[in-house]
């Protein structure tokens, strides 16, 4: 049955020519995945300054954060090159599997970095959104550049994705709004200026152009929970983590862009 389909289908392209062909196996491509990343609705200009390694003012952090993994410190003279390499090629696919429970605890990767820099470097850790945390975490996320996000769910991280998936859903705030009202039910929506993108994080820390800077994910989920005046989750709290993670999760498979532009 399959084979005769798929023969009637071949006939008809050799008939009707490569072009209906081509845009038929699009159109079966598009409805197995209709996830997009925000990256399609940016105009050409700021693609290409994502893409091209001149214009993408992220690359300033990726230079700093390999400056800073390098950086012999503390008591122990202890860099991150030390233990992990001096290129951090060491550091290819671990961004696309956070946020990971390490024992029994959801970390994200800035909250992985900190750790290494308390217990394996023995000093103070980093605040969030502090130049040196985002320019290391730029550094040790865009070694996964063009990889496929790689969260599953499993035994360790299934009550987290849960909690995250419910935060997704819960309404919020004094507009009563929910993510998932805006980024599954109306995304390509307008509202005021800006498309409603899907809101995937496949392209984080990223540089946004609002911001003149680099910022991570969870800067980018407190604009969104102000947007819709509500209390927003601390930085590196656990329910930063989970939803997150059921983020990543709700991703899993799409290419990790990082560094990323946004405008
Ligand atoms: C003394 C050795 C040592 C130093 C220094 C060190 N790390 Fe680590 N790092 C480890 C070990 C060992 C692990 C494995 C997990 C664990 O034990 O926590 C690890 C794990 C990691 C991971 C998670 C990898 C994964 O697959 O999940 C990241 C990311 C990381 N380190 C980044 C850094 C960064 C950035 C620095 C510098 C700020 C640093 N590390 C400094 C030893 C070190
Ligand atoms: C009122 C609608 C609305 C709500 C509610 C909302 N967002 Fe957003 N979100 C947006 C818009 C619009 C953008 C794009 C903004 C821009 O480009 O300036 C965005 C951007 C994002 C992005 C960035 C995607 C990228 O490619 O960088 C993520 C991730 C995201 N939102 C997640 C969330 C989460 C999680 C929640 C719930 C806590 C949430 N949003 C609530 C409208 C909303």
């Amino acid at each position: 049955m399959k084979i005769r389909v798929f023969r009637l289908w071949f006939l008809a392209c050799l008939l009707t020519g490569v072009v209906v062909c081509s845009a038929t196996a699009a159109k079966v491509e598009a409805t197995k995945d209709a996830r997009q990343s925000s990256y399609q609705l940016m105009t050409a200009e700021n693609q290409a300054m994502q893409n091209d390694p001149n214009l993408n003012p992220a690359l300033f952090w990726v230079i700093d954060g390999h400056s800073l993994w390098k950086q012999k410190v503390g008591k122990k003279e202890a860099s991150c090159a030390s233990c992990h390499g001096e290129s951090g090629s060491s550091m290819k696919g671990v961004a696309a599997q956070y946020p990971k429970v390490i024992k029994g605890k959801l970390q994200t990767l800035e909250g992985q970095i900190n750790r290494c820099r308390s217990d394996k470097q023995e000093i103070a850790t980093l605040a969030y959104e502090s130049k040196d945390l985002l320019a290391l975490t730029t550094f040790v996320a865009s070694q996964s550049k063009g990889m496929p996000i790689a969260i599953e769910e499993s035994l360790q991280n299934k009550q987290d994705l849960l909690q995250g998936k419910a935060y997704f859903n819960e309404r919020m705030g004094q507009l009563n709004l929910s993510c998932a009202q805006c980024h599954q039910d109306r995304a390509g929506l307008k509202l005021g200026g800006s498309l409603i993108p899907q809101g995937h994080p496949t392209a984080y820390p990223i540089y946004r152009i609002e911001w003149q800077g680099v910022g991570s994910l969870q800067r980018r989920l407190r604009n969104c929970m102000s947007g819709v005046r509500a209390k927003q989750f601390d930085y590196g709290s656990i329910e930063m983590a989970q939803l997150e993670l059921y983020l990543m999760w709700r991703a899993r498979g799409m290419t990790l862009e990082t560094p990323g532009v946004r405008p």
